[in-house]
């Protein structure tokens, strides 16, 4: 039996003692890899028992286990080894939340880090977070019940996250009298799955993490079984990273200007080597320059690999700041602000379409939206679906579009340069997961153009200072009697105006829409990019739309300076709008006629940080302009 060194997360052991096992798995090589399988195939188990029947796991853990009460032994009477790596059980219980749980052990001939995810709802997330550290996968299912749904997504996720080869533990071959012939059907259909995706290569391997057959020993119970136990395939297969031979990649991180002198750029370098003397070109600027010092902690290098943290000095004094990217001239980075990328999605909020998110690559940042979803990917077939959104768990082919170019590379290049998150503007949670395929254009083929007749110079003309009044609120609220008796009053005061209304629009421009979540983003992406040439041609602009999501309305005024939006709440409660329902269709939704109606059917998000509070409930509409009219006079406007 091959002998195993375990070190367990939880507990620290003497000083001494770990310094001497890091030193003897020194110069081994690392094995990265992810076990998936769906709840109750046995995932903590086996992981148990790769750490128990090392015999090096503390003797004070196993007799906690072994002395357990009933609650900590399984129905056979066996201890539970789920328990030596569920301590994210009683972190759960304690409703602190672990992602991830990794765990490191050697044996003689290699060192190992095991990624172990927890199989909840959010589990994606998870194996998203998981897999893309790791190098190889272990998928587990349970032999009585064969491949299942969560198997074929588990194995869509781990092959879209880069792994290229995993193994399939078929488990609990105890509870199916050990057969081959369920093993080989079993594996028959992974392999097919497998292969359909284009994994490299699969290894299956009949187990029973409970008993212990063919994890560490191979089985008494299988002799019909030849191929490797999983320890032994996991000692020998060839999965590790071949960063090193790919282009030279570092993304800076930070800038450290220890002195006047001193210019290093820190960050890991993420794909090849770096020596002194070398060429490097920094992106997005595009300068070249050679390599003057890679300075560490303890001293100077030589050379640097991928994997190492350093800190680079450039013999010219070139333009470089956080999220630039250091890289090799002769084979750069791309840079585009379009992307086609495979999107997980990790929100119970689906993803919208139109929608902005922030868009994190590395060090880099971007705001971002889902131009066009192609399609989603159906994980049991593999077949690829058409869909308006993305609910969680979902998988979608999408192209992206980002307010400034990002420097990346194909995903399956580099997994740092060429994966990104997206986080959730007003929540900053992580919402999806991306996996860029390819740039859609070169950033620097279109430009914004520079006019020499420029919004001042237009406003100028008008003798007005241009902007936004972006009335909110429900149908029937009373957004368009106001802003339409506020047009009146601008216009006969000399000013020029333009109202964009929501009736209107969507007879024209947005006549494509209709009233889903979807659709209502895209309609608010449309008349906020409208607005903005509005005011860019140097007119005051009443927009007078629903607009129900904060996300929608945070988008639109990021596209303009902070003075120029102001957001107007026409605060009328429900009651009062549908009691008025001036065009009978509250009437018609409360009778089913009409579906996605906001306030009835469809979300109505009250804003959280309106410029203006118009009770339009309570006070008349003159009363209303007139102080929207004092309210333009005293910021100027007018
Ligand atoms: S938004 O939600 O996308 O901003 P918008 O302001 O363009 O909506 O359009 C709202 C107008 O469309 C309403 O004033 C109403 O006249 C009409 N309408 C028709 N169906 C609906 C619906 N399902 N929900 C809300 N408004 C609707």
């Amino acid at each position: 039996m091959p002998k195993l060194t375990v070190i367990q997360s939880q507990k620290t052991p003497d000083a001494a003692a770990v310094d001497a096992l890091i030193a003897e798995d020194a110069n081994k090589d690392l094995l990265r890899f992810l076990t998936c399988g769906s709840v109750d195939d046995g995932k903590s188990t086996l992981i148990g028992r790769l750490l128990y029947d090392s015999r090096l796991v503390y003797d004070d853990q196993i007799a906690a286990i072994e002395s357990g009460t009933a609650k900590y032994k399984t129905s056979a009477g066996e201890p539970d080894l789920a328990l030596l790596v569920d301590g994210l059980q009683a972190e759960r219980e304690q409703g602190i939340t672990i992602d991830v749980a990794y765990r490191y052990f050697a044996s003689s001939k290699r060192k190992f880090i095991v990624a172990d995810t927890p199989g909840h709802e959010q589990y994606t997330r998870n194996m998203a977070t998981g897999a893309s550290t790791c190098d190889f996968a272990v998928v587990l299912v349970d032999a009585r019940k064969g491949v299942v749904t969560q198997t074929r997504r588990h194995c869509c996720i781990v092959n879209l996250l880069g792994i290229r080869k995993v193994a399939l533990a078929v488990n609990k071959m105890d509870l199916v009298d050990f057969s081959r012939e369920r093993f080989d059907e079993i594996a028959a259909e992974f392999t097919d799955y497998a292969r359909s995706l284009g994994l490299d290569e699969v290894v299956s391997i009949p187990v029973s993490a409970l008993r212990g057959d063919n994890v560490l020993e191979p089985s008494r119970h299988m002799d019909w079984y030849h191929g490797p136990t999983l320890m032994a395939h996991l000692e020998t297969v060839d999965a590790t990273s071949d960063w090193e031979t790919r282009p030279f990649r570092m993304p800076v991180q930070w800038v450290n200007r220890a002195d006047s002198d001193f210019r290093g750029f820190a960050g890991t370098i993420t794909g090849g080597t770096l020596r002194q003397g070398d060429r490097v070109t920094a992106l997005p600027g595009g300068k070249s320059t050679t390599v003057a010092r890679i300075v560490t902690y303890d001293g100077d290098l030589e050379e640097a690999h991928a994997g190492d943290a350093v800190t680079v000095t450039l013999a010219d004094e070139i333009d470089v700041s956080r999220g630039g990217v250091l890289c090799d001239p002769e084979s750069e980075a791309e840079m585009s602000d379009q992307l086609a990328a495979h999107v997980i999605w990790m929100d119970q909020q689906p993803m919208l379409p139109g929608r902005t998110y922030i868009l994190r690559s590395g060090s880099q940042h971007a705001s971002a939206s889902i131009s066009t979803l192609k399609y989603k990917l159906n994980v049991d077939n593999l077949e690829h679906q058409a869909g308006k959104n993305l609910e969680l768990n979902e998988v979608g082919y999408c192209n992206l579009s980002l307010d400034r170019p990002l420097v990346f590379d194909a995903y399956k290049n580099n997994r740092e340069m060429g994966g990104f998150i997206l986080v959730d503007r007003l929540t900053n949670k992580t919402v999806g997961a991306g996996m860029i395929e390819f740039g859609l254009r070169r950033a620097t083929n279109i430009q914004w153009q520079k006019l020499d007749i420029d919004k001042a110079v237009r406003s100028d003309l008008k003798g007005q200072k241009p902007c936004v009044l972006w009335f909110t609120g429900l149908s029937g609220s009373g957004k368009s009697t106001v802003a339409s008796l506020l047009e009146k009053q601008l216009h006969a005061a000399g000013r020029h105006t333009y109202v964009l209304d929501g009736d209107n629009v969507r007879h024209g421009l947005n006549k494509d829409l209709g009233f889903t979540d979807a659709d209502r983003v895209e309609n608010i992406r449309r008349v906020a990019e409208t607005a903005r040439l509005f005011v860019d041609a140097g007119l005051i602009v009443m927009v007078s739309f629903i607009s129900p999501f904060r996300s929608e309305r945070r988008m639109a005024r990021e596209l303009f300076a902070e003075d120029e939006f102001m957001e107007v709440f026409v605060n009328t409660p429900l009651e009062v709008c549908e009691t008025r329902d001036p065009k009978g269709l509250y009437k018609k939704a409360r009778a089913g006629e009409i579906k996605n109606f906001t306030g009835i059917d469809s979300a109505y998000e009250v804003p959280d940080r309106a410029d203006i509070i118009l009770e339009a409930g309570k006070r008349s509409p003159d009363d209303l302009v007139a102080d929207l009219m004092s309210s333009l006079q005293k910021k100027g406007f007018i």
